[in-house]
């Protein structure tokens, strides 16, 4: 009996900003009555103090109301869920992907797709499950430089499974468009494929997933990065674009979605004769040491200009799977080492 009237006391207490009571959210446990002393339990899985405060006192006031002198309540704190900084602001991550890194260049042609293939593929071997979304509408790189010639199957839930080559996932809007799509039409499919190809492929559980973007930094960029949480960004650039303002463009982008610039990537830094082996700084130097001191982000890799990246390239394999003992093939695996690094920071 005691038990009921207990019951519809504890009902009359509100959840603080609710209509329910604290009974029908299942605070209340283990509530015990003994000669007109009760005894309960409150369960919280809220830490503001304020509400907290609230309910005890109301319980207090109902049950004291209700006639009993006596009461003692336990607090049993619930697993806290972490607190989420503006939660509905935030974009959302991708289903199954830990880290997504987003591979970004000022303008075309500096080896944004070569570092991002031999990245991936340099994480591969470190034993991370990777995947690679090219995003370059207008130059989508993965068909030549991952020779894939497939195109996506379809799955049961209108999802895109990604083709599987050495071993890591890869999306690539050039998987389908045929070469013949004119330019136009690309333009009015990017957006719609854009998201299409962040949410709706079929990436599985991967660690890491490389994002080749589109040349520049402008709208249409941060649009994309917007679209998801990025763990960070690596800016590839030449030395002679670093004189530019390139960098700094980029850094920019990325600190208006507020991801991290992992650091920069110098490629074709300089050239080594293959035949006598001088070191040639075809392009003026030191340029991304002064630039990466300037942002406070590290450079994280200087790329020499290589015939066999090059070759690498069009052979539709990455350098580090194509010729794995090479110089270069061993810078690759330095950067995603350091880069782990930086993301596990
Ligand atoms: N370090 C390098 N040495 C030699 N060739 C390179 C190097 N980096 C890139 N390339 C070549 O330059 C061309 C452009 O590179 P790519 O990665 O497609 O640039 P982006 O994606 O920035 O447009 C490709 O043919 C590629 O093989
Ligand atoms: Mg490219």
């Amino acid at each position: 009996m005691n038990q009921d009237k207990l019951k519809s006391l504890l009902q009359q207490v509100k959840y603080p900003g609710f209509s329910k009571d604290v009974v029908t959210f299942g605070l209340i446990q283990n509530v015990q009555e003994t000669e007109g002393a009760v005894e309960l339990g409150v369960k919280f899985t809220t830490e503001k103090e304020e509400v907290r405060q609230q309910i005890l006192s109301d319980i207090e006031k109902v049950l004291r109301e209700g006639g009993y002198e006596k009461i003692n309540i336990e607090i049993i704190q619930a697993p806290v869920k972490p607190a989420q900084p503006d939660e509905a602001a935030a974009p959302p991550s991708i289903p199954g992907v830990k880290h997504t890194i987003a591979v970004a260049s000022g303008k075309g042609g500096v080896g944004k797709s070569t570092v991002a293939a031999n990245l991936a593929a340099a994480l591969r071997k470190q034993g991370h499950s990777v995947g690679i979304l090219d995003l370059d509408v207008y130059g989508p790189s993965l068909p030549i430089t991952m020779g894939v010639h497939e195109t996506p199957k379809v799955q049961e839930g209108n999802k895109l499974q990604p083709i599987q080559k050495f071993d890591m996932s890869l999306m690539s809007l050039g998987f389908l468009l045929n070469d013949n799509s004119p330019v136009i039409w690309r333009g009015a499919m990017v957006s719609k494929m854009v998201s299409q190809f962040l949410f709706d492929v079929n990436w599985g559980d991967i660690d890491y997933l490389i994002l080749d973007l589109p040349p520049g930094t402008g709208d249409v960029q941060l649009t994309l990065v917007q679209q998801i949480a990025l763990t960070g960004a690596i800016i590839v650039t030449t030395p002679q674009d670093l004189a530019l303002k390139d960098v700094e463009r980029g850094a920019n982008m990325f600190s208006k979605v507020n991801t991290p610039v992992l650091g920069i990537v110098e490629n074709m830094s300089y050239h080594i004769c293959p035949s006598c082996g001088h070191k040639s700084q075809i392009f003026s130097t030191g340029g991304g040491t002064k630039e990466s001191e300037r942002l406070h982000v590290p450079l994280l890799a200087k790329i020499p200009l290589n015939e066999e990246i090059m070759k690498a390239g069009e052979s539709g394999e990455p350098l580090v799977i194509y010729l794995p003992e090479s110089e270069a093939a061993t810078m690759f695996r330095t950067l995603a080492q350091k880069v782990t690094e930086l993301v596990e920071k």
